[in-house]
């Protein structure tokens, strides 16, 4: 079953004033946008936390270097409500994606949700929207570095037991995934075509967290999941993983882009 998404459908996040949102470590930066630990994360409502009660992060849409008194730019303020609306259109197709012929049977979310990190509130701020979300603590997680690592260890390949999982097993399933989604979903007439470059992945190994990404098994998840941005930026498209993209492929991407990246 094929779906539409209709820009005039999308739901406006409830945007609301926050007296302060005092920020610390910034994360990481990619595209669009920039993420920082809230450091006053207690202090903050519970409505914007949906009961989580640990640490958080606030994602922000860039300003332009060197013009940030301007803030951010219109097409890149536009990003962060894009993913929001992008990730809320996916969880409400979720069930026809899992019922997709691609749709993974195996994998550490195949009965769960999206393995996507959860968009907790956005917030409306000085500095642009932000989306909050919870903080991926190192450990827990394997950042990009870590796998890198890891990878090195076992002779430039993802290893086949790691914590009990074959780890390019687990990233076959994140690419059956978006298989499962491009098939199924399409955004303004368009199948929606993932951003799973390796930046937006993480592996998540804690078992209580795990848990709380409603997932089976420790396995790979995304900090986002929103869509390749190939149509508005075509000199970038090589970069990016089609629909059509063998698994082999992206796995070669994938790993050349960890080994370079250490
Ligand atoms: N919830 C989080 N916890 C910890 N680190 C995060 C979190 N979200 C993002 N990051 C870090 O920030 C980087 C960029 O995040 P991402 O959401 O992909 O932003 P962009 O839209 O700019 O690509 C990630 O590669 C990751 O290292
Ligand atoms: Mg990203």
């Amino acid at each position: 079953m094929k779906s539409r998404m209709s820009p005039c459908l999308r739901p406006r996040p409830p945007a609301s004033q926050v007296k302060q949102l005092v920020l610390g470590e910034r994360k990481g930066a990619g595209f669009f946008g920039a993420v920082y630990v809230v450091k006053n994360y207690a202090e903050l409502e519970p409505r914007y936390k949906r009961g989580f009660d640990g640490p958080i992060v606030a994602k922000f849409p860039h300003a332009l270097r060197f013009l940030s008194f301007l803030g951010p730019i219109k097409f890149i303020k536009k990003s962060t409500l894009r993913e929001l609306d992008n990730l809320r259109f996916l969880e409400k197709h979720w069930k026809s994606i899992q019922q997709s012929p691609e749709f993974p049977k195996g994998a550490a979310f195949s009965n769960g949700r999206l393995p996507v990190v959860p968009i907790l509130s956005v917030i409306s701020t000085k500095g642009g929207t932000a989306l909050i979300k919870p903080l991926l603590e190192k450990g827990k997680v394997l950042f990009l570095k870590d796998i890198a690592e890891l990878v090195e260890k076992n002779g430039g390949k993802l290893p086949d037991s790691y914590e009990g999982v074959n780890m390019e097993e687990s990233l076959r399933d994140i690419y059956m995934l978006v298989q499962a989604i491009y098939k199924t979903v399409n955004v303004d007439g368009q199948p929606y075509s993932s951003d799973i470059r390796p930046p937006n992945l993480c592996f998540v190994r804690d078992p209580g967290l795990v848990k709380q990404f409603g997932m089976s098994k420790p396995g790979f998840a995304l900090f986002e999941l929103d869509q390749i941005p190939t149509r508005r930026i075509p000199c970038l498209s090589r970069a990016f993983i089609e629909g059509d993209t063998t698994f082999e492929k992206y796995r070669d991407q994938f790993l050349l882009y960890v080994n370079n990246r250490k």
